[in-house]
């Protein structure tokens, strides 16, 4: 297993994977209006256009793409917001410890760039997995709407 930058050649794939999950494990949990629209976001050329504006990486198993994740920013009120964002492991290979691998590389990275709150807008049935890796649920649910959990982690303390 290799965890490494995405590549424009690896986008079809990681479309594959971020479709497959809403359509046979985030459908389950989320109306079909939220997996619709957030579905319909994750197309080819978006995610080209995502390759500029976040750090992708990708989990390869001899050639495939298993998982994903991004750090991206969000600003919110004119202040960076750094994100984990589209974190996707292929719903055949989930619980075998592939997002904990990605999030160990995110968060290095985040504390690579001096980052010492890290967000991410969590779907229902990832905020156990969050909460797991030391992310607490925020006070205010700015898209509660959209059926998505925003959640942080201070690393500043040193912890893994
Ligand atoms: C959420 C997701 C990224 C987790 O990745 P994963 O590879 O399945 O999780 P891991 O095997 O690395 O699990 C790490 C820890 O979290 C726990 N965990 C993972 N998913 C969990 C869940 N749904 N409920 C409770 N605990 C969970 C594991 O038991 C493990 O705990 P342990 O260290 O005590 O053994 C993956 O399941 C996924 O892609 N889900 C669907 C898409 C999604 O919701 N992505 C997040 C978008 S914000």
């Amino acid at each position: 297993m290799r965890i490494r930058l995405a590549q424009v050649a690896d986008l079809e794939g990681i479309a594959h994977l971020i479709h497959r999950n809403w359509d046979e494990v985030l459908a389950e949990v989320h109306s079909a209006a939220v997996v619709s629209r957030f579905r319909s976001e994750m197309s080819i050329a978006a995610l080209r256009e995502q390759l500029c504006s976040k750090t992708i990486l990708v989990a390869d198993d001899a050639g495939t793409v298993v998982a994903t994740g991004a750090l991206a920013d969000f600003p919110s009120e004119g202040r960076a917001k750094p994100c984990i964002s589209n974190l996707f492991v292929a719903p055949d290979r989930q619980r075998e410890g592939l997002g904990a691998l990605l999030m160990q590389h995110l968060l290095a990275l985040a504390r690579q760039r001096s980052i010492t709150v890290l967000h991410v807008p969590s779907s229902r049935v990832a905020v156990a997995f969050y909460t797991r890796l030391g992310f607490t649920v925020d006070t205010e649910q700015p898209d509660a709407a959209s059926e998505m959990t925003w959640m942080r982690k201070r690393l500043s303390d040193g912890k893994a």
